[in-house]
């Protein structure tokens, strides 16, 4: 999650059971990597002798870009240990997912680095299975907060969809996209997912990197306010996604002079102003769907082991139709 998973949520929720990344986002440098990485380390409590249990997801196409200095703060998570790396958004995941094989070969690691991939359509599915043969999946549905493809479908169609094309032994497939509570979490089990990845509800963890400002916007929020729109990444000139990649926010005034046609000088300008009066009418708030579903602010902690037991709750209870 770029912008809002840093090493403090990403241990912090590793150490509850669940499993947290860092994110590798646009100009991260590598003083502030390392630092996030320091920080996922002292957030571990009691992690497995000579493991760190923590990923670090890389937005592919800006590993892309020509000179990009993303490319080195791979070598340096490998080279830290991190027990999982993350891609998506690129137009050749399969070179980064050779690139981490090739580095743990030549460290003879013992352990190999667990790819996760995350993907929007079925095709794209079985390309990860069949040709870049990750160790796990991400389904991604339209209703996921932060950016992903505007033409995925709904988390609830798109997963059995994926289940169903691939072959029995494929890897596992994590849900992701709208998924606010335990409830939700027992449903996608249900359908047969391996698990779930939920961003959103990360976001108001006292750990994150969100702003108190953004926190209380997500609070305040409902879920008909979460829009996908490109005007943010017009406004901070965060331009050059691979086509039908977009981002699900909060609709706010800079959604809606973009929409209105309003001069784009115009929109950058009160777009600046607002993050530096942290004006949440202005700035970036990405949400799914699900906000407006998921309680107030909590530790990262309290989040893992609330949705924990909601999801076993809600499993129990889904026993009681038939027996
Ligand atoms: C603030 C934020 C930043 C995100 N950044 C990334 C990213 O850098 N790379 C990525 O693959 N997905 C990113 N995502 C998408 C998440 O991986 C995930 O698909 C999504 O959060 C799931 O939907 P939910 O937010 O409704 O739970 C981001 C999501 C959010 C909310």
């Amino acid at each position: 999650m770029a912008g809002a998973a840093g090493g403090e949520l990403a241990g912090e929720v590793s150490s509850a059971g669940g499993f947290g990344f860092i994110s590798a986002g646009y100009g991260t440098s590598l003083d502030e990597f390392k630092q996030q990485l320091s920080l996922a380390r002292s957030a571990l409590r009691a992690p497995p002798p000579n493991q760190f249990p923590v990923g670090v997801g890389y937005l592919a196409w800006q590993l892309e870009k020509p000179n990009s200095s993303l490319v080195d703060l791979l070598p340096i998570a490998l080279e830290h240990n991190v027990q999982a790396v993350w891609f998506a958004f690129g137009e050749d995941l399969g070179r980064w997912i050779q690139f981490v094989r090739d580095h743990d070969k030549r460290m003879g690691k013992d352990k190999k680095t667990i790819i996760f991939v995350q993907i929007s359509t079925v095709k794209e599915a079985l390309v990860a299975v069949n040709e870049w043969k990750v160790d796990c999946i991400v389904a991604q549905g339209v209703e996921s907060g932060g950016h992903g493809a505007g033409y995925a479908l709904p988390t609830f169609n798109l997963l059995p969809l994926i289940l169903s094309a691939i072959p029995a032994d494929s890897p596992p497939i994590l849900a992701a996209g709208g998924l606010a509570n335990g409830g939700h979490l027992a449903s996608v089990l249900t359908l047969g997912a391996a698990g779930a990845v939920l961003g959103t509800r990360f976001l108001l963890a006292h750990e994150s990197l969100y702003s108190d400002a953004q926190r209380k916007a997500l609070v305040d929020a409902s879920s008909e306010m979460s829009v996908r729109s490109m005007a943010w990444d017009h406004a901070r000139e965060t331009l050059g996604w691979p086509a039908g990649i977009d981002g699900r926010g909060l609709r706010n005034s800079t959604v809606n002079d973009f929409e209105g046609g309003v001069y784009i000088e115009t929109l950058k300008t009160k777009f600046k102003e607002g993050v530096k009066n942290q004006d949440t009418d202005r700035m970036i708030v990405w949400a799914g769907t699900g906000v407006g579903q998921m309680g107030g602010t909590q530790s990262a902690k309290s989040i893992v082991e609330e949705l924990h037991r909601e999801c076993i709750e809600h499993l129990v209870a889904a026993t009681q139709l038939y027996s």
